[in-house]
């Protein structure tokens, strides 16, 4: 089992991956059980495949179990869901001294722990994460929250998980384009700073599609422990440190903006297009190198993900896609940092960046 520390001080937590932990979750999980209990949440499509397997471990190890069973999809994270949810914990009388577990995507992760933090005024959660978005991304970190009809993710709070616990075997029953979405936010931390990880990546995606333990573990493994080194370092975005976890969520943000954030693009493939986007975008600027905005795209288009506007199936203008950019909660002062890159691995924060400079650059991406 690999274990990796997310440094911040008494709210320090530990991510455990190994393939088939779902299975001895009694003994791993046994510790946060603080009454011999758990409260656990996850959604339609996970209940069949996975729940079974956590119920059995626990059951085993002789903690108690109540499950709560919420409708798959984005529409989960709604003020509807969270008042349903937070009503069902009352009504199973959590305490504040209970640990309530997010078995599921980032869907279930983010909406548990928004549960959490206001449940009694806060509570413990822990994460199980069964997408590999939510695996290595989303259940670390304590970035929690439901959409509102203002916009995705704009109603939260920073709350952090007490464990997660990632079993990589769960991914046997996630649809393979969930996959390749997840993906995505892998391939991001090589671009931001690990051009080692991005050329690893270039060479073992086919393994990891295909399902292959080693190559699962290492781009989990590698991904987190590059996510719990940066959380721990800004664990609320102040320093501009956590900030480059967002390569390819500005222009991502505008793609899903146009396509209703629904199905037809997903959050992943949305910030394929946009780290590819980001990448052009630098080269355009005289920032970073042509070939290695060409490697970026070439890797995310042999990925199966969109790299640029007409991969994603958008056919707006620039204005159109810079107004849905200035909707994001990013903005401060008028002003919308990008995250831009001198070459693959050297990702940084620009705040000067000229929203009619980038409509151009989007016009002329445009049909290309
Ligand atoms: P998701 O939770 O909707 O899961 C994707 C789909 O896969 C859903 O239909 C789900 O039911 C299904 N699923 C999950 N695990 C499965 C499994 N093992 N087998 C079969 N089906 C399974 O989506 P996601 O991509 O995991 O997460 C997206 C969400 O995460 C977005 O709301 C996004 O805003 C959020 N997010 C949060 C952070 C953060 O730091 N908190 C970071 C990135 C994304
Ligand atoms: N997914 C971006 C962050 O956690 O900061």
């Amino acid at each position: 089992m690999s274990r990796i520390t997310v440094p911040l001080g008494e709210r320090s937590y530990d991510i455990a991956i190994e393939e088939g932990a779902l299975d001895r979750a009694g003994a791993l999980l046994a510790p946060w059980a603080k009454r011999g209990r758990f409260v656990i949440v996850t959604d339609a499509h996970v209940e069949p495949t996975q729940l079974p397997r956590l119920a059995a471990a626990l059951a085993a190890a002789g903690i108690a179990i109540e499950t709560i069973v919420l409708p798959a999809g984005e529409s989960t994270k709604s003020w509807a869901m969270l008042e349903e949810l937070t009503d069902r914990l009352l009504a199973l009388e959590v305490e504040r001294s209970d640990t309530v577990v997010a078995l599921g995507g980032g869907v279930i992760g983010d909406l548990v722990g928004f549960a959490a933090s206001i449940l009694k005024r806060g509570c413990d959660f822990l994460q199980v994460p069964t997408t590999l978005l939510a695996q290595v991304d989303s259940s670390v970190g304590g970035k929690t929250a439901i959409n509102s009809r203002a916009g995705k993710n704009l109603i939260g709070a920073f709350h952090q998980p007490v464990h997660v616990l990632i079993d990589p075997s769960t991914l046997d029953t996630l649809p393979m384009r969930e996959v390749r979405a997840g993906y995505a936010e892998v391939v991001k931390y090589g671009l931001i700073d690990d051009a080692d990880f991005f050329g690893w990546c270039e060479t073992h995606a086919a393994a990891l599609f295909a399902g292959d333990a080693e190559a699962r573990r290492t781009a989990i493994g590698v991904s987190v422990s590059a996510k719990a080194r940066i959380v721990g370092e800004d664990e609320r975005e102040t320093s501009g440190r956590r900030a480059l976890l967002n390569l390819g969520h500005t222009f991502g943000h505008a793609l899903e903006a146009e396509t209703g954030f629904s199905d037809r693009l997903l959050h992943g493939e949305a910030v394929a297009a946009g780290m590819a986007l980001a990448f052009r975008y630098s080269a355009a600027q005289g920032l970073c190198p042509a070939e290695d905005a060409a490697r970026v795209s070439a890797h995310i288009a042999a990925a199966g993900l969109p790299n640029g506007l007409a991969a994603a199936g958008i056919d707006a203008d620039g204005a159109t896609l810079v107004a849905h950019m200035a909707h994001d909660k990013k903005m401060e002062g008028g002003k919308l940092p990008f995250l831009l890159a001198r070459g693959i691995g050297q990702t940084f924060l620009a705040k000067d960046v000229s929203l009619s400079n980038v409509a151009a650059f989007l016009d002329a991406e445009r049909g290309r």
